[in-house]
C-alpha cells in the first residue's frame, strides 16, 4: 500500500519541457565539470551522471508519494525542505501533486528505515525511502548538493544547480548520537533546537540529554517539585540554571522527532546527584541537605544505597521521565560513583537498572554499570581513554549481552580543546584535534569487543566551561560532522585526507547558517 497517492506522471510536465528545451551546450562547462559535491557523512555508493545537472526554478514544486500512514510524515519531511528552500531562494517551492522534486516511500524495504536513494538529473530530483526517515535523511543529503547559500536563512540569489548524481546509502551503525550536558549549564530550549537543527544535518539520529547532575536537575518532576525548582536553580559559577517544564520537554522531544532524533533522558546516578540530595534531606544518609554546588569537582556526591526512600524516589523520577520518552532508552548514568562504595555501588545498580526496565524501557548507562547485573538490552556507553579497566568493563558487559556505544573521551569528548590554545573546553582526556577525533574505527577501538556488539557512536558535549549555544558549537564544529560520519558511512570510505578536503567545503555551509565554528588551520575551508 505505498502507491496510494502516487502523483499521476504527465509524459512531459510544463517545467520539464521547458528544461529539455535548453540545449546541452547551454551548459557551463564549470557546471558539467563540477567535482562531486563534498557530503557528510560519505554515503556508500555515489555516482555522478555525466552531462546532467539540475536547476531549482522559481516554479519548481515538491511532491510527495506516501502511503496514507505515511503521508502526514513524509509532509512534513517535504514541508521542512520547502520552508529552508523558500527562505534562502526566495521562491515559492510550494507542495503540489507534480513536483520537479520527488519525495516517495516506496523503496524497497532492502534499503532499512535509514537509508534513501537519490537521483539527480536535468529533469528531476527524486529522494526515494522505505520510510519518512530515510527521505529524511536523503533530503540532508539534498541539501548539502545544493549550493552553500541555499542553507542561508534570508534570500539570496541563486543559480540553484545541483551536478547530476545517483546516490544509495544506509548507515553503518543504528546508534548515531550526540550528548548535550544541561546540567552544569543551562541550555534553553531555544538553543537545545538549534544543536538538534545542526545535529540532524549530519544524520544523527540520537540526542542524550544530561539532565541531572551535581550542579542542576533540569527537568519537572511533579512528584518530587523542589528538584527542578530548587535543584535546578544555579549553574555552574553560580550564575541563575533553570529547568524544563514538562511543555518545555516535551516540545524538544516533538521538535527532535520531527527531525528524526530521539531524545535520550539521563539521570544521573547515584554520584553526580548532590542537586538532588540539596533538594530534599531526606534521600542522605545523614538526613541533611547539602548546600548546592556551583563547582565542577566529581565524585563527591551519592544517593543513600541503604535507605527505602531512594528507590521510591528513582521509581517516581523514573517513571514520569518514560512516559514522557517515546524512544526506548533512559540513560542512569552510573559513572564516577567515587563516594559509594564499591558493594553498595552493585547493590544500588542492580536495584536502579530494575525499575528503569520496569518503565518497559532499555537501561543505557556508562561504561561503570558494565559490572553489575544488566538486563536485557542494556545498553553501555564506553568513555574510556583507551585504559584497560574501562575497556574490560565495556568488554564484560559485551559477555552479558550488552551492546556498546563507543564515546572515546580522548577522540569523542567535543568538549576536550582542540589544541592548548582552544579557549574553552578541558583537557583531562588529552587535546583532541580534528583528525584524532576522526581518525578511529569504532568497531575496532577496543581490541577483543566483537563488533557485533558494537551499536555505534556518541559524541558527548559536557558543558562546565561552555554556557551558551555559541561556545557549543565552536566546540562541536568541525568534530561533531567527523563522529556523523563515523557512524553513519562504511569503513572503508574513512580516510582522514579524502575526509579533511569533504570537511573543508563545509565551511561555506556553516557560515550560511551562522554556524560558530573553530576554522581549525589545518583544513582548506572553501
Ligand atoms: C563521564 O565523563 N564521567 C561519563
Amino acid at each position: 500500500m505505498k502507491r496510494l497517492l502516487r502523483p499521476r506522471r504527465p509524459l512531459i510536465g510544463l517545467m520539464t519541457a521547458a528544461l529539455l528545451a535548453t540545449p546541452l551546450f547551454a551548459l557551463s562547462p564549470a557546471a558539467a565539470a563540477a567535482p562531486a559535491p563534498a557530503l557528510i557523512p560519505k554515503p556508500v555508493s555515489q555516482q555522478t551522471l555525466a552531462g546532467e545537472t539540475f536547476t531549482l526554478q522559481s516554479s519548481t514544486a515538491v511532491s510527495v508519494v506516501a502511503s496514507a500512514d505515511e503521508r502526514a510524515a513524509a509532509t512534513k519531511v517535504a514541508e521542512q525542505l520547502s520552508a529552508q528552500l523558500r527562505r534562502s531562494t526566495g521562491f515559492a517551492v510550494p507542495l503540489a501533486n507534480t513536483g520537479a522534486i520527488r519525495l516517495s516511500t516506496d523503496g524497497a524495504s532492502s534499503l532499512g528505515a535509514e537509508g534513501y536513494q537519490l537521483r539527480v538529473d536535468r529533469t528531476a530530483v527524486t529522494v526515494t525511502a522505505a520510510t519518512p526517515e530515510g527521505l529524511f535523511r536523503g533530503v540532508t543529503t539534498l541539501r548539502q548538493l545544493l549550493p552553500a547559500k541555499a542553507d542561508a536563512s534570508t534570500t539570496q540569489s541563486g543559480p540553484w544547480t545541483i551536478a547530476g548524481t545517483a546516490i544509495s546509502d544506509s548507515p553503518r551503525y543504528a546508534y548515531r548520537g550526540t550528548m548535550l550536558d544541561v546540567s552544569r549549564h543551562f541550555f534553553s530550549v531555544a538553543e537545545v533546537k538549534r544543536y538538534i537543527d545542526l545535529a540532524s544535518l549530519y544524520k544523527l539520529n540520537k540526542l542524550h540529554l544530561h539532565l541531572a547532575d551535581d550542579q542542576g536537575w533540569r527537568l519537572q518532576i511533579d512528584s518530587w517539585p523542589r528538584l527542578a525548582t530548587y535543584g535546578g536553580s544555579l549553574e555552574v559559577g553560580g550564575t541563575p540554571g533553570g529547568y524544563y517544564t514538562k511543555a518545555d520537554f516535551a516540545e524538544i522531544v516533538r521538535y527532535a522527532g520531527e527531525r528524526y532524533l530521539t531524545v535520550i533522558p539521563e539521570i544521573d546516578t547515584p554520584g553526580h546527584t548532590n542537586a538532588a540530595l540539596a533538594s530534599y534531606a531526606d534521600l542522605n544518609c545523614n538526613g541533611v541537605a547539602p548546600a548546592l554546588y556551583t563547582g565542577t569537582n566529581v565524585g563527591f556526591s551519592s544517593l543513600c544505597v541503604g535507605k527505602a526512600v531512594t528507590y521510591s524516589f528513582l521509581s517516581d523520577v523514573f517513571s514520569e521521565i518514560a512516559a514522557q520518552t517515546p524512544g526506548d532508552i533512559v540513560h542512569l548514568g552510573g559513572d564516577e560513583a567515587h563516594s559509594t562504595p564499591h558493594a553498595d555501588y552493585v547493590t544500588f545498580l542492580n536495584k536502579t537498572s530494575t525499575i528503569v526496565a520496569g518503565t518497559g524501557k532499555r537501561v543505557m548507562g556508562w561504561h561503570e554499570i558494565g559490572d553489575t547485573a544488566l538486563p536485557a538490552g542494556s545498553i553501555v556507553q564506553y568513555w574510556g581513554t583507551d585504559d584497560t579497566a574501562s575497556r574490560d568493563l565495556a568488554r564484560l558487559a559485551a559477555t552479558k549481552g550488552a551492546t556498546v556505544v563507543m564515546s572515546p573521551a580522548n577522540r569523542a569528548y567535543l568538549d576536550m580543546k582542540y589544541n592548548k590554545d582552544t579557549p574553552y573546553g578541558l583537557s583531562w582526556a588529552g587535546l583532541v584535534s580534528v583528525e584524532k577525533a576522526y581518525n578511529w574505527n569504532p568497531s575496532t577501538l577496543i581490541p577483543n569487543l566483537p563488533a557485533s556488539a558494537v551499536a555505534g557512536v556518541e559524541a558527548p558535549v559536557w558543558s562546565e566551561t561552555l554556557d551558551d549555544i555559541d561556545k557549543v558549537e565552536f566546540m562541536a564544529f568541525p568534530r561533531l560532522p567527523g563522529i556523523a560520519e563515523l557512524g553513519w558511512s562504511q569503513p572503508s570510505a574513512l580516510n582522514w585526507t579524502a575526509y579533511k578536503d569533504r570537511l573543508a567545503g563545509q565551511g561555506s555551509r556553516w557560515d550560511a547558517l551562522s554556524v560558530n565554528f573553530y576554522r581549525a588551520p589545518e583544513i582548506a575551508w572553501r
